[in-house]
């Protein structure tokens, strides 16, 4: 085959190298813009696992660039007057010069024809051709002549970055921050040879804007970060090598994701590769692995299908879908990890004491867990845990062995939980006349028995035509409010839990069967009327609702009253406001389902108002010493609906009117929601919400194992994990979760005691056998 690489750059090069080593008779050309030596930027970094497949692919490369790396295994913080430093991380770093000319030594010894000084115009400049690689760069000609194949989707994110360098050498991969007077700046340093270490600068557009730096040449912004950063540099200088850039040099990244990756121009093939087909931020440093793992992935696929012109479409397929779901993964990261240094200065810099700001840098990816932080730096991390238990309260010697931090207390009012886990509020439609019976009493009963430090029972409606379903627990009458007794009363006889209750009402969801029989469906018969905020159906075939009158306001909020004085009288521990999901204080938010034109409608303050209202409403009524949690859907997941923009400023409403937590959860508004789910997926709410408005909060959805709530508590994206479904695959959930991890210092009921060593060590043994592959 007659194959062209458009760029010389690492994925160029190496796709190059690679066909060439293993058919030599391929006529291969790389075409570089470039001068041999020329090369913009600093260092790189990667990973083992990129450093292990280039081994099996060409040793004599992986060689050559293993003797040219920097390792280091340290990450150091420096912030508001600290540093902090851990270790067990393992980074390689190269020179990108140095790595370019390690590829281009390797292609000419193999036979690669490379052609420096020309910048190619376009894929048709080579007719020949029976494959062209695009692996032009991020602003590749080749992609951009073919916009409608490629289809290119380009996201500019916000911050402005410049990339720098020193003469000084850092011995871990050092971060510092420092706040100005118009926010906060980062910069991120990491040596890369002998001479040499990368340093990189980055603020938000408003500091950006504020300190003028639009305005200052290369120079004066070099001026400027020497000037910032002058304790980590201490007397070292700032250098650029971007001077072909014009103007300031200060960039902003763009995330690009491609609609395809080939095309076939009516003589070659074109392939995209590296990043003209992908970008991965910085702040995980992946660009280049992602190219030379793109290039080892289309050599894989000529060895797998054979290497004749005849196989390309068939290799360029199968390459594209197995990079996509890699890169996907990879992005997904650098999207978190970018976000978090976007959202530093405002959300955790001002918040945050030095020891949690470093726990939550080091996971911002949320690909490096709690425990995964223990393989790392056992030490450091164990310190931190002694860190975390004494903020909470409790007396830790310095050489003692701290709970993790979703076993350590929470105190809110006047009420302690004994750790952070919380039953989440979970529907089981096994009332009649919403009464609760011994269904409720085993269920909850059981969970109460299964460590977590607060059940919840199912969202409890305050009058009977509150209810979702007829099967739905309720709390308006004296009887109702016997059976909450009842419940509370063998919680707090034979656990350590406490006991919540979530009053709501269904609003225009309401009326409908049990889950099992059809969930959101209308009753077949003995439907009764629906109020919301506006007339809008949730299903086309669902009720269409009354929009409430100030009669029906004012009726609905004193059913709240009502319901909140019954579950005072039973001694229950917290209650919590269910403004979320799509019933009916959540119809008032969301501007999806309110459509008023009268005080309740429109702006957030009017949507919020009703809310509000039976919040303050039951606030007043509800004991001073016992707090009150709201839970909020922070996220419509459709276009027109609440963001968790919008769900930040309601929660800055109710903290305002005296809400203790906001409980995190997310849609169910609209049918048309696309929600994005996932490991943890709407814990960014939490985190945003907590330390944005800075109210505590309890992070919800698909947190399945403690090494997630760990995670989340530990960093400061939430002070409570509720978990619902977990919950009801085992009642026992914390206390098994807590075994798993090792903590055999929790109590079991004591009639169970007996089974808690045997389940301690059965584990143990089985984490301690040898994978059988
Ligand atoms: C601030 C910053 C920090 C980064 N840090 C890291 C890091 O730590 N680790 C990491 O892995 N990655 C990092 N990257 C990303 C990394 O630089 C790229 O992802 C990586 O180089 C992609 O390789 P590539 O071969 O696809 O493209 P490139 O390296 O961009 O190579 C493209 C080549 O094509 C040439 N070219 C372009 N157009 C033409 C043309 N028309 N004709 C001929 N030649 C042409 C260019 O001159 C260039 O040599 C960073 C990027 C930035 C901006
Ligand atoms: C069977 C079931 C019933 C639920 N009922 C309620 C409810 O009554 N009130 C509420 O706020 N959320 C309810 N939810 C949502 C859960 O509280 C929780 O937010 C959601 O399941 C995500 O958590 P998970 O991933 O741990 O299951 C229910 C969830 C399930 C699975």
């Amino acid at each position: 085959m007659r194959i062209v690489c458009i760029g010389g750059g690492p994925a160029g090069l190496y796709f190059g190298l690679l066909m060439k080593k293993l058919h030599p008779a391929h006529a291969v050309t790389v075409v570089e813009r470039n001068r041999p030596y020329d090369t913009f930027g600093w260092g790189v970094v990667f990973s083992d696992a990129t450093m292990d497949s280039m081994k099996t692919w060409d040793p004599e490369t992986a060689d050559t660039i293993q003797d040219a790396f920097n390792h280091w295994d340290d990450i150091e913080v420096w912030f508001k007057g600290t540093k902090q430093r851990t270790t067990g991380h393992g980074f390689v770093g190269i020179g990108r010069k140095k790595l370019l000319n390690i590829l281009q030594a390797r292609c000419e010894q193999l036979g690669v024809e490379l052609v420096f000084e020309r910048d190619a115009e376009s894929d048709l400049d080579f007719p020949d051709a029976d494959l062209i690689i695009a692996s032009d760069g991020f602003n590749s000609k080749i992609r951009i002549r073919y916009p409608e194949v490629f289809k290119p989707d380009l996201v500019t994110r916000p911050n402005r970055y410049i990339w720098l360098g020193t003469n000084k050498l850092y011995d871990a991969f050092t971060f510092d921050f420092r706040r100005t007077d118009h926010g906060w700046f980062q910069a991120h340093i990491y040596k890369f040879d002998d001479q040499t270490s990368t340093f990189i600068v980055e603020t938000t557009e408003e500091a950006f804007e504020a300190h003028g730096l639009g305005k200052l040449d290369q120079d004066g912004s070099i001026a400027f970060c020497e000037d910032l950063f002058a304790e980590v540099l201490s007397g070292a200088t700032l250098m650029t090598n971007a001077r072909h850039l014009r103007g300031s040099a200060w960039l902003n990244f763009q995330r690009l994701i491609c609609g395809r990756w080939s095309h076939f121009n009516g003589r070659s093939h074109v392939v995209l590769m590296g990043d003209a087909a992908h970008t991965a931020h910085f702040a995980i440093g992946s660009g280049t692995k992602l190219a030379i793992d793109d290039a080892i992935e289309l050599t894989r696929q000529f060895e797998l299908r054979g290497h004749n012109a005849q196989q390309i479409p068939a290799v360029l397929a199968a390459y594209e879908e197995v990079r996509r779901v890699d890169v996907a993964r990879i992005q997904n990261a650098a999207r978190n990890a970018m976000e978090w240094f976007e959202v530093v200065g405002r959300r955790y810099a001002d918040t945050l004491e030095p020891e949690q700001f470093m726990y939550s840098m080091l996971t911002r990816s949320q690909r490096i867990s709690h425990e995964n932080l223990r393989l790392r730096d056992k030490a450091w991390l164990e310190n931190y845990e002694r860190w975390f238990a004494r903020s909470a309260g409790l007396d830790v010697p310095d050489a003692g062995r701290a709970p993790p931090p979703m076993f350590t207390p929470y105190l809110v009012r006047g009420v302690t939980l004994p750790n952070r886990i919380v039953v989440s509020p979970m529907a089981m439609y096994s009332a009649a006349d919403g009464e609760p019976n011994d269904f409720h009493l085993v269920h909850l009963g059981a969970r109460a028995m299964g460590g977590a430090a607060l059940v919840f029972g199912e969202m409890t409606c305050v009058s009977p035509d509150a209810r979702i379903t007829p099967g739905c627990l309720g709390l308006w009458n004296e009887r109702q409010a016997a059976g909450w007794k009842r419940l509370v009363a063998f919680v707090h006889a034979n656990s350590v839990a406490k006991f919540g209750i979530q009053l709501g009402h269904a609003g225009r969801k309401g009326s409908t069967k049990v889950a099992w029989e059809g969930i959101d469906r209308p009753l077949d018969g003995g439907n009764w009327p629906l109020i919301s905020a506006s007339p809008i159906p949730y299903l086309k075939e669902s009720q269409v609702p009354k929009a409430m009158d100030r009669a029906d306001i004012a009726r609905v909020t004193q059913d709240f009253v009502r319901a909140t004085a019954l579950a005072a009288g039973t001694g229950a521990d917290w209650l919590e406001l269910h403004c979320a999901h799509g019933y009916l204080l959540s119809s008032f938010l969301s501007p999806l389902t309110n459509l008023r034109d009268d005080e309740y409608g429109g702006s957030h303050d009017n949507r919020a108002r009703f809310p509000l209202d039976v919040f303050r409403a039951i606030r007043a009524v509800w004991p001073a010493d016992k707090p009150i949690s709201v839970r909020l859907s922070c996220h419509d997941w459709t276009d027109g609906g609440n963001t968790p923009e919008d769900a930040a400023i309601f929660a800055e409403m109710f903290k305002q009117a005296g809400a203790d937590l906001i409980d995190c959860s997310s849609g169910q508004v609209s049918k048309a929601e696309q929600p994005v789910y996932g490991r943890l997926f709407q814990t960014p709410f939490s985190d945003k919400i907590r330390n944005e408005i800075r109210i505590p909060t309890i992070a919800v959805g698909a947190i399945s194992e403690a090494d997630h709530a760990n995670s989340i508590i530990a960093a400061g994206r939430a002070d409570l994990c509720a978990v619902a479904r977990p919950h009801l695959a085992d009642s026992a959930w914390t206390l098994h979760e807590a075994a798993k991890i090792g903590l055999t210092d929790i109590a079991w009921p004591k009639q169970y005691r007996m089974a808690k060593m045997q389940y301690e060590t059965n584990l143990a043994r089985a984490a301690a056998q040898p994978v059988v592959k």
